[in-house]
């Protein structure tokens, strides 16, 4: 009873901060993919698209363009790109190598369990969301910056250059964009930092308007000259202690010095000979993704199914066990043993398959599995990027909410993230996703709260065949599922799968939540038969996921690029 109403209550919030940013959604015949022959980047946003593939052009490799991008994003794209937040990278590169780059923020070192309750244990959530407590310490300067030097071969003068020149010269507004501005100045308006960069003096940026960010581009210009030192050092790092000190936050200088980005081994799966290479712990996704994968591996499905009730009944049933599993088992492997070979076991796997009934399990009845019992293992703003080598590089990138916590540094020009929020603030307590966490995402002091990014590279004969991610919190992993399944399973072209419609499941609520068109009357009629719940149409998740795709066609030597319709951006190749 009680965690129902904190859904709903979470749900609202979520639906005030982000409904307007969707616009109604086309789904009819899809447009041809882009096709290119050498590379192909694809994000969110136009300029930043067309920085990427102009770093491919002047001889970078994906990693160069991949880091130009993250730059850039953060200066056409507040909403969620950013250098005040944080990220995963996954790699394949041409010689064979996939590796994984995590740039995802901390718990600053003042951080404790239970930071969000008040004196009687109760979880207060707008802390966890809003103002100076909700602030992970930021990683994606030291991630691309990593990434850059052991992987990348041009210098960061050169790969920061476009972004410090979008900012400074400005660049133009999109309809999008400016509205999204718009609709949040009420919440700007609480900090004049931020009011003060996404209004002009309180009047709202229209679209086709110039929009310049000289402190952003100082700030860059910072990190051109001193690499990470010149944003977690020195003036950059004063101005962001001093402006969340005054928000009463609890970031330090120490907290800036001692951050350090990770390279981990990717989770590596299979589905149906095609090899799945996504970001292990701290964020969920691969590990959803595969053991979600090996679930429905026992299926068969072919063109027929796709949206059929069937179809959608054993996607749904997977969801609920492993979401059930996630809020048990994942959190940050540095400090909670997370049964990572188990959960990507096929064993594991068929085992939940022999769970499925033919008719619905209501999600109180399933509960989060025993992994620990499977040791046999295989072995295991989102954007995509290809270059002519043969480099793929996925990259999913996050303030957390829109515009993260809403505030502008004073002086530096980059919003703060509001990630704190993805910690499990106390059990059974939903964080803004709805989704639950237990002890193994509890709040500790440097540790990287729980994520749902799941940037992927699905490898087909060892070569990269499809790139992809997405944004959506708690939807990133069912939409990267689907849009997989989509071509794997169903023939679709990057274009088809992505533009498809998608539903989701998250094991609690016990909804179907589902995009228009997603369901057609007949099949939800059979699927309430089968005992299912639908979440409304007009509430939470009306768009699932944004995915930005590639894939790979190495016997057409063409590269096929897609961005969702559901958000702006483009895919550039050449
Ligand atoms: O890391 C996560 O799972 C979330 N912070 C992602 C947030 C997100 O995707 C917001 N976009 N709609």
């Amino acid at each position: 009873m009680k965690v129902t109403a904190l859904f709903c209550r979470t749900f609202n919030y979520m639906l005030i901060v982000s409904l307007f940013l969707f616009s109604a959604l086309n789904f009819g015949e899809s447009q041809p993919p882009k096709k290119a022959k050498n590379g192909m980047v694809v994000t969110v946003s136009t300029p930043a698209s067309l920085v990427g593939v102009q770093i491919l052009k002047d001889g970078g490799n994906a990693v160069d363009a991949a880091v130009a991008v993250g730059f850039a994003l953060a200066v056409t794209y507040p909403y969620a790109g950013n250098i005040g937040g944080g990220g995963f990278m996954v790699i394949h590169l041409a010689n064979g190598k996939n590796t994984t780059i995590d740039f995802r923020e901390k718990a600053p070192l003042k951080a404790f369990r239970d930071m969000y309750l008040d004196k009687n244990g109760n979880y207060i959530p707008s802390l966890s969301k809003e103002g100076a407590l909700a602030v992970g310490v930021p990683g994606s300067v030291a991630g691309l910056i990593y990434a850059l030097k052991k992987y990348g071969t041009m210098p960061l003068a050169k790969v920061i250059q476009p972004a410090i020149d979008l900012a400074k010269k400005g660049w133009k507004l999109d309809e999008r964009t400016a509205e999204s501005f718009s609709k949040t100045l009420d919440v700007f308006k609480k900090y004049p930092s931020s009011y003060k960069i996404f209004s002009k003096n309180g009047v709202p940026y229209k679209e086709g308007e110039i929009f310049k960010q000289p402190d952003l581009a100082w700030t860059l210009e910072q990190i051109k000259k001193n690499g990470r030192d010149g944003f977690y050092k020195g003036k950059v790092a004063d101005l962001l202690v001093k402006q969340i000190s005054e928000f009463g936050g609890i970031i330090t200088k120490e907290d800036l010095l001692k951050y350090k980005p990770v390279e981990r081994k990717p989770v590596i799966g299979t589905y149906r000979g095609y090899e799945i290479v996504s970001m292990p712990p701290p964020s969920s996704g691969g590990i959803a993704l595969v053991e979600l994968l090996n679930i429905l591996e026992n299926y068969h499905f072919d063109e027929n199914d796709w949206g059929s009730s069937g179809y959608i009944h054993d996607l749904v049933e997977a969801m609920k066990y492993v979401y059930a599993d996630r809020t048990k088992h994942l959190g940050d492997e540095d400090f909670y043993p997370v049964p990572k070979k188990g959960l990507i076991s096929k064993a594991y796997a068929k085992s939940i398959f022999k769970k499925i009934k033919d008719v619905a399990t209501p999600s109180k009845d399933i509960k989060a599995g025993n992994p620990l019992n499977y040791k046999e293992s295989t072995e295991t703003t989102h954007y995509s990027i290809y270059d002519k080598a043969g480099n793929a590089v996925s990259v999913t990138t996050t303030l957390n909410s829109a515009f993260g916590n809403k505030i502008i540094v004073e002086g530096a020009g980059f919003l703060l993230n509001n990630e704190m929020d993805d910690f499990s603030a106390k059990p059974g307590e939903p964080n803004q996703f709805g989704l639950l966490g237990t002890e193994a995402n509890s709040i500790q002091p440097e540790k990287r709260m729980l994520s749902s990014m799941t940037p992927t590279i699905v490898l087909k004969n060892s070569q990269p065949y499809i790139i992809i991610g997405s944004p959506g919190g708690s939807t990133i992993i069912t939409t990267v599922l689907q849009v997989i399944m989509n071509c794997i399973d169903f023939n679709m072209n990057i274009q088809e799968a992505i533009d498809a419609p998608r539903i989701h499941h998250q094991w609690l609520p016990d909804k179907i939540f589902h995009e228009k068109f997603a369901i057609i009357k007949d099949v939800m009629e059979n699927l309430k038969k089968m005992g299912y719940k639908f979440a409304d149409l007009h509430s939470n998740f009306r768009i699932i996921g944004r995915a930005e795709g590639i894939l790979i066609d190495n016997s057409k030597n063409l590269i096929y690029g897609a961005a969702d319709p559901r958000g702006g951006g483009s895919a550039e190749g050449y």
